[in-house]
């Protein structure tokens, strides 16, 4: 099963695989030196090699330092180049202008992994400093972590590398994090939850190694089995565009307010794109994002549940508020509950005190107690006609969540863990230690059950994101007619090309075009419209000099027969003239008039990402709710299946209240719209009417 989509745009750098491989040598490495371990318990390098001495790491361990002779009672060395024997990765913590020295000494000594801990690079503006690191590194293969990172932890090889807290839980979830001190605070709440890890990685300023290297370092490692990312923004977007995805990937992206975006491109020097556009690529690479912290682990957790074999989900409860408050968030999440009230009736219905319901959510009521619950389960975890679980709890005086907890854990034990489970306990002390328990047992628990339900409809995303077959994406081709049209326009010194131009460019790629034509003169439009059978007509003014075209009178719609078409040529030049008079005026274009639901198909290059094609409803739509979704450029027919699929407003498409799509056309138009990306700065068709018989590009304009 696979997620991955391979794009042509590839990773065509050989050593961009040489650097995954080595992240072999920070990960799991034979030997770890620290460069400025400290005999001083309150610096930076005393507590890295402290981490790594507590953790138990097996391999050797070589504290590096100028004049002691042992720290922590392990032997130091003055330098690397002193070690006897193979060193395979290095952790730098001196200050900053003595990095680049270490580094050499690395190279010199083969070392190929290294972290640097040390701050005061592209984060405060000193970027030549750090490229110089980076091209180093590339020059001799290291990969190098950070600078300005807090390290790492590694529960499998019990290595923890990093200043951070000493224990993490060991776990399957491979936490990646940009923001140091988030992910240092985050080690302890998963402590705190029995959340389990297998590694925490701090980014730091991802000079070398970011998120591409460490997801495809993670899909191939067996200890991790599902990657968390904490984001601010993307450094090289057209890089991580070619990221292969295998395991589930949960993505929390901070910076999706405008301000939010500014503090996060301050923070760390990286460059924030639009929000809607990062959506775009996590969809298009198949990761999924999360809004809040506990979702994301929320999420994370829950991969680590058999795959759901359908959809049916049933809700156990003792409560009827939270009972309903979790059918509200599988309605708006898209869940599917069971629904099959006779079944329900005769299945649960011995589970359970007379006053309670077995209509899903199954409520066994804050009477029924800890073998309610027992007996609910096991009927749900049995009967295969469900299909996944969510179970809540609020805590009463009456049952004991743990005994509950434990109840959950054996009854899911002795099914042997046949199908995805989730649970919500409410409550003080004793819940919490309940959700302890079930987290310990690689039960998913939380305390919140909008993460409970997010955290299952993500497994059922990832299922469909799996199941995806895996397909090239070949980079779009221009038509050479079009490519000439568009130089020929270049050559003239023009930035844009008039509304027939675009017309012309856009059919030869494929766009689906109403009927439409040019003409200079009354008597010619006439004769274009009569060949076409294209009345009714909107007209519109062809200028170079005008923009606005409806502000100097320059449109005029339904236009009936050749009477009228002669006659409102007419008038339009007389208007135009008067009220653009230096305008040099070239003719007039001709469309023939649709009706439909109104789209916009847009493209336009994001600065990280580069052609990134946008798909909205129009009018109110697209200005008030801003209801359009981007995908990057290139991406096949099924990418933009799914792009038409994501918007907000897609029932009018589906063909509500008599409303009604051709989605086929709508599909060419976005794969059509692609192949002259490369070429030009903006497209916009705005409208492309859409209805039952096809899709027009009513209005285009293309800005080179
Ligand atoms: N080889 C070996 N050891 C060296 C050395 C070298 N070339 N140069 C210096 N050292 C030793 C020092 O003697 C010192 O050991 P000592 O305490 O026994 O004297 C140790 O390395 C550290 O050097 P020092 O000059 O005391 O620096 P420091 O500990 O005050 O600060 C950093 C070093 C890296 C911690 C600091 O520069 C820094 O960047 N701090 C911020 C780290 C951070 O926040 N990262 C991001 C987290 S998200």
């Amino acid at each position: 099963m696979s997620g991955e989509a391979c794009c042509e745009c590839g990773d065509s750098a050989v050593d961009a695989r040489v650097k995954v491989q080595n992240l072999k040598k920070i990960f799991n490495p034979k030997t770890v030196a620290i460069v400025g371990a400290s005999s001083e318990p309150g610096k930076v390098g005393y507590q890295i090699l402290n981490n790594v001495v507590q953790n138990g790491f097996k391999g050797k361990i070589y504290p590096i330092n100028k004049k002691a002779k042992e720290i922590l009672g392990v032997p130091c060395f003055t330098s690397l180049l002193d070690i006897p024997g193979d060193v395979d990765f290095a952790v730098i913590a001196v200050p900053a202008p003595l990095v680049e020295g270490v580094l050499k000494e690395c190279a010199q000594k083969n070392v190929k992994g290294t972290v640097i801990i040390t701050s005061g690079f592209s984060e405060i503006g000193k970027v030549k400093e750090e490229q110089a690191l980076k091209d180093f590194a590339d020059k001799n293969d290291i990969a190098l972590l950070g600078p300005n990172t807090f390290g790492f932890v590694y529960t499998p090889a019990n290595l923890n590398a990093s200043f951070g807290p000493t224990n993490v839980t060991p776990g399957k979830i491979a936490f990646v994090s940009q923001s140091g001190a988030l992910a240092i605070s985050l080690m302890g709440w998963t402590m705190m939850e029995k959340i389990g890890l297998a590694a925490v990685v701090s980014l730091g300023n991802k000079a070398d190694i970011g998120e591409k290297e460490l997801i495809e370092y993670f899909n191939d490692d067996p200890n991790v089995s599902v990657i968390l990312i904490y984001m601010e923004g993307i450094k090289d977007g057209r890089k991580f565009m070619t990221t292969k995805v295998r395991k589930p990937v949960v993505i929390l992206k901070s910076g999706s307010s405008q301000r939010g975006a500014q503090a996060a491109a301050s923070h760390t020097g990286s460059l924030s794109g639009s929000d809607k556009i990062y959506s775009a690529v996590f969809n298009q690479l198949g990761m999924m994002r999360a809004k809040t912290f506990t979702q994301a682990f929320g999420a994370a957790t829950v991969m680590s549940m058999p795959m759901p074999q359908g959809d049916e989900t049933v809700i156990i409860t003792n409560g009827g508020g939270i009972g309903v408050s979790a059918t509200d968030e599988c309605e708006n999440s898209g869940l599917k509950l069971l629904e099959d009230p006779v079944w329900l009736e005769e299945k649960f219905r011995s589970t359970m005190p007379e006053f309670g319901s077995t209509k899903n959510p199954i409520d066994v009521t804050g009477g029924g107690g800890c073998e309610s619950y027992r007996k609910a389960v096991h009927i749900a975890l049995t009967e295969d006609k469900i299909k996944s679980l969510i179970v809540l709890y609020c805590e009463t005086a009456v049952t004991d969540p743990v005994q509950v907890a434990k109840a959950i854990v054996e009854e899911y034990n002795a099914v042997k863990r046949n199908k995805p489970i989730v649970v919500t306990m409410v409550g003080g002390e004793r819940s919490r230690q309940a959700i302890q328990i079930l987290n310990e047992n690689q039960i998913p628990a939380m305390t919140e059950v909008r993460e409970a339900v997010s955290g299952l409809k993500s497994l059922y995303t990832w299922k469909e994101i799996s199941l995806r077959p895996k397909e090239k994406v070949k980079n779009p081709e221009i038509p050479a007619k079009a490519l000439e049209l568009i130089e020929a326009v270049r050559r003239e010194g023009r930035t844009f090309l008039l509304e027939h131009e675009s017309r012309q460019v856009l059919e030869l790629c494929g766009v689906p075009m109403p009927k439409w034509g040019f003409a200079t003169t009354a008597d010619e439009a006439v004769k274009v419209a009569e060949e076409k059978k294209m009345y009714p007509i909107a007209m519109k003014i062809a200028s170079v000099d005008i923009i606005h075209k409806s502000d100097v009178g320059g449109v005029i719609l339904n236009i009936k027969n050749a009477e009228d078409l002669k006659a409102r040529f007419a008038q339009m030049m007389e208007t135009v003239k008067k009220n653009a008079p230096k305008a040099d005026l070239l003719g007039v274009n001709l469309c023939q008039m649709v009706d439909g639901v109104q789209c916009i198909v847009g493209m336009n290059k994001d600065p990280q990402f580069g052609p990134a094609v946008m798909f909205g409803l129009g009018g109110i739509f697209v200005e008030v709710l801003k209801d359009v979704s981007f995908r990057i450029v290139p991406f096949n027919e099924s990418e933009a299946h799914r792009l038409v699929g994501e918007i907000k407003a897609k029932k009018l498409l589906d063909g509500y209240r008599g409303q009604g799509a051709h989605k086929e056309s709508i599909i060419k138009t976005l794969m059509a719209i692609q192949k002259i990306s490369q070429h030009v700065k903006e497209v916009d068709i705005n409208p492309l009417i859409t209805n039952k018989d096809g899709s027009y590009a009513v209005d285009a304009r293309i800005i080179i």
